[in-house]
Formats: structure tokens, C-alpha cells, sequence
């Protein structure tokens, strides 16, 4: 048993990235449907029943006090809609002061780091490779690959999450395939 705020050691790895974890939240292509590039092909899917799980988080959350941290854990299958891979929706911290760091368990992908002026960074993430997401700057993680993308991630428990900002502008990049590879390219939705 995790008691709040008292010494813990977990596992990483295995199904579920961090066990054990408290709190499971599961997206689905519904929860997503904004996102795509190829609305017209998610409003087709949904009608014809097909609402794949795109991702799901793995939370050992703490108190939402300065000083605790938040860890969990997230699994992105491996998929695309259209061109598109999958994707988390993205967010900056509610506190804008709050960074955060990724750890790679499982798998290849990308990460998307946009700060407030719309400069956009793309890293690899895949095993022991440590991403660090700076304050003030929202972030997207993609799987470019053909397995689970699994990682690791460490922030404050009182950041918050601001969807609603990022859901307004878009990512300035897509991440697709073109020729059977990863690539990333502008976002002709993108407005800031
Ligand atoms: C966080 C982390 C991370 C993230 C998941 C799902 O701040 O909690 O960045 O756990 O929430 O990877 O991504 P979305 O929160 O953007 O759906
Ligand atoms: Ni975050």
C-alpha cells in the first residue's frame, strides 16, 4: 500500500508502466475527435461503431500541494487515423512555473514541445531516454511505431492541466507517415 506523502518505491514496466498506480483514465477516438487532422474519417468511424482506446494514463497522484510530486505512467497504442498516428491530446500546466520529465519504458514515438509563441521542438522518446518538458510550454506525445509507445512521466502534483489552450490553436506540427516513415510536417489547421 502507497500512503500520501510517505516514503514509496514502484516498478516500472510491465502492462501498465508503473504498478502500482491508483487512478486509470482511458481516451478513446470519442474523446479525441477534434483532434484530427481527417475529421471526416473519425465522424465516419464513430458512425460505424469503431471507437478504438487511442491511449491511457496510470496516475500515483499526490495532494495538489507546492513541493509533491505527481508520477504516472502513459500507454499509446500504435495506430493512425488516416496518415496521422496516434496522439495524446496535449496540454500546458495550468501553473505555468511546472516542468515536467518523461522517461521512455516501451517502444518509439515523439514528443511535441510548443511554447506560448507557437516554436515547436520535436524529440525522440523510446527506452532509457529522458525527455525534459520546460515550464509555460504544452506537450503532445505521438507513436510512430508499430508497438505500444510506454513512458514514464514525473511533474508537480499542483501543475493542473490546461486542455482548452492548445485545443484552440492546434500543435503547429502534424506528425504522419509518408513512404512508410515518421515525418514531421506544418499543420495546415494550426491558427494562433
Ligand atoms: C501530465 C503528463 C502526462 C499526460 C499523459 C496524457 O501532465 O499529467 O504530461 O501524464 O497527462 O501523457 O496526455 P494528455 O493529458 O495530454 O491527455
Ligand atoms: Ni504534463
Amino acid at each position: 500500500m502507497i500512503k500520501i506523502d510517505e516514503p514509496y518505491s514502484l516498478r516500472l514496466g510491465s502492462s501498465t508502466g508503473i504498478s502500482p498506480y491508483k487512478v486509470k483514465v482511458e481516451r478513446r477516438l470519442s474523446d479525441l475527435s477534434g483532434y484530427f487532422l481527417d475529421k471526416m474519417l473519425v465522424q465516419e468511424m464513430l458512425s460505424m461503431g469503431e471507437n478504438p482506446v487511442i491511449y491511457e494514463v496510470y496516475e500515483l497522484p499526490q495532494p495538489p500541494v507546492s513541493g509533491m510530486l505527481n508520477v504516472g505512467s502513459t500507454v499509446i497504442y500504435p495506430g493512425k487515423i488516416g496518415d496521422e498516428y496516434y496522439f495524446t491530446k496535449g496540454h500546458f500546466h495550468e501553473k505555468e512555473s511546472t516542468s515536467e520529465v518523461y522517461i521512455g519504458l516501451e517502444g518509439e514515438g515523439l514528443i511535441l514541445i510548443q511554447d506560448r509563441r507557437g516554436e515547436i521542438t520535436s524529440l525522440e522518446i523510446g527506452p532509457d531516454v529522458l525527455v525534459y518538458i520546460p515550464p509555460d510550454t504544452a506537450h503532445r506525445s505521438v507513436n510512430t511505431g508499430s508497438r505500444r509507445l510506454v513512458f514514464f512521466a514525473a511533474y508537480p502534483s499542483d501543475a493542473g492541466h490546461d486542455y482548452e489552450s492548445i485545443e484552440r490553436t492546434g500543435f503547429a506540427k502534424v506528425v504522419v507517415e509518408r513512404d512508410g516513415k515518421p515525418v514531421v510536417e506544418n499543420n495546415p489547421s494550426f491558427h494562433e
